[in-house]
């Protein structure tokens, strides 16, 4: 006689585990046992098989079991909870052959899970959200439809309800549909068709995507690899490659004959006479910790230049150093920067592989009694101050920059009007970046009305995860950077 049990779609690996400690406990052999998916036809001896052993006592598995139990059941794989039940016997009589890479079992499990990581890394990569609020929402909705290669959506969930918390979503694969809706998930095995979608949400990915491809360092089979072709339907920014790839060589010969200026001397100048930083930073950037081009550096205590890695990604633009910053002379140490790591933390943004900066690098304000009262930098200021911004772009060649606020914004795009209009678009900057426009940190904590302040945060929050996907993107894609070969890490782990 044999045992049979069937797997639901959903709560998989529950029913799995009860069956198999259920089984275990009797000492079932791995052979005795049929496993099946619910909703794969029965197998030849399914109705005569015996009713499981009633559950004995817990069955202790090591550690790091559970978790590689439950990315091995996810596996489309006929195989994989035969191989899980084999294993789990193992592991009882040799509990440390787990960490023995050439236990053949251990092998294949690994393998295996390996391949459900891979599946679930690429649907964080290329879920795309398409925003379908209902006029009057309380909470932002939106929608998308993702084929993944294995059963991920359960596994993968708490990186959606994390990563999107804020607004209301519903992922639809062929099977599952997940929802998140006023912050509870539900899962529902339902089988569905494509959905098609389409929205400027896809447009702002094209826009990106065909400002970040670099023609000069196409790399056709590694990008493929990266960004496999079964994704492209229900990517929008896939839309381009084809066409990019065929204009290419065009294209980078056009690069080459506008190659961009240098730097005025004068620049160099200053430079050249300005004494080394002795904090935490180095490299050219460094020593930009002075200026004399206009009379802000002489109420400011020091010039705040940007920190972060030199060959960052992703480069994070601000107004200017605030009173704090001013004090301790690094960007958004103060109460903006509080909220600028915390929403940049939801997003998945590691703040350390970031270079932040400002668009001003003095702070601007006006005493009153002992207080200094922020004042927002003049045009002209602006653009006295933006040889140095300029000096950080050239140097970091980030594949991304964002805008934090309207200064940042006219710094980087010479236009600082209708930042609300604006954001959450990527526009072609000044250096020839692409550079996504956002709401700054600052402007939300003046903002007195909760209500729209709770939207500006989720907005930020939503622009910084946008930023995220899209660095994530890039460097899938091996969307290389304009200038520098460097490869860091990356912000985004
Ligand atoms: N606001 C900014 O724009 N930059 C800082 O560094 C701090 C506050």
């Amino acid at each position: 006689m044999r045992y049979s049990v069937t797997l639901p779609r959903l709560g998989t690996f529950a029913t799995w585990r009860d069956a198999a400690r259920a089984l275990a406990g009797a000492d079932v052999p791995p052979d005795a046992v049929d496993w099946r998916m619910e909703g794969e036809a029965e197998g030849l001896f399914d109705a005569q098989a015996m009713p499981l052993p009633p559950m004995d006592a817990p069955l202790n598995v090591p550690r790091a079991f559970p978790a590689l139990a439950k990315q091995v059941i996810a596996a489309r794989d006929p195989q994989a909870p035969h191989l899980l039940y084999s294993l789990l016997l193992h592991l009882r009589d040799a509990p440390r052959a787990l960490t023995n890479r050439a236990d053949p079992l251990v092998q294949r499990a690994e393998q295996t899970a390996k391949h459900i990581r891979r599946d679930m890394h690429k649907m964080k990569a290329f879920v795309r959200f398409r925003e379908v609020s209902p006029e009057g929402a309380n909470r932002r909705q939106f929608l998308s439809w993702f084929e993944p290669d294995h059963r991920i959506e359960e596994l993968i969930a708490p990186f959606f309800t994390r990563r999107f918390g804020d607004m209301d979503w519903v992922i639809v694969t062929p099977e599952v549909t997940m929802r998140f809706e006023g912050g509870v998930l539900r899962h529902e095995a339902v089988a569905s068709e494509r959905l098609e979608l389409s929205d400027e949400t896809e447009e702002l990915w094209r826009t990106y995507y065909a400002n970040i491809f670099n023609p000069a360092r196409l790399k056709v089979k590694a990008m493929q690899s990266e960004m496999p072709k079964k994704y492209w339907k229900n990517l929008p920014e896939a839309a381009l490659i084809p066409d990019l790839i065929a204009n290419a060589e065009a294209r980078a010969r056009q690069m080459q004959e506008t190659a961009p200026s240098f730097a005025p001397a004068r620049a160099d100048r200053i430079l050249s006479r300005l004494p080394e930083r002795s904090v935490d930073r180095v490299g050219p950037l460094a020593r930009l910790n002075a200026c004399t081009r206009c009379p802000l550096g002489q109420m400011a205590t020091q010039g705040v230049p940007g920190e972060g890695p030199q060959d960052a990604e992703l480069m994070i633009v601000g107004e200017q150093p605030g009173d704090q910053e001013d004090l301790q002379g690094r960007p958004f140490v103060g109460p903006a920067g509080q909220l600028f790591d915390q929403l940049a933390a939801d997003a998945g943004m590691d703040r350390t592989a970031v270079y932040v900066t400002n668009a001003v690098k003095h702070f601007k304000f006006q005493p009153r009694g002992k207080r200094r009262i922020h004042q927002n930098p003049t045009a002209s200021e602006i653009d006295h101050c933006r040889w140095w911004l300029d000096k950080e772009v050239d140097h970091v060649q980030p594949l991304l920059i964002v805008a934090l606020g309207a200064t940042a914004a006219r710094a980087l795009t010479g236009n600082g009007r209708d930042l609300i209009k604006r954001r959450g678009s990527v526009e072609k900057g000044l250096s020839g970046l692409p550079v996504l426009i956002t709401l700054h940190p600052a402007a939300i904590l003046r903002t007195p009305d909760k209500a729209t302040s709770a939207t500006r945060i989720a907005d930020l929050r939503g622009d910084l995860c946008a930023a995220v996907g899209m660095i994530t993107s890039a460097r899938q894609a091996q969307v290389p950077r304009g200038a520098t070969t460097a490869g860091n890490a990356g912000p985004l782990s």
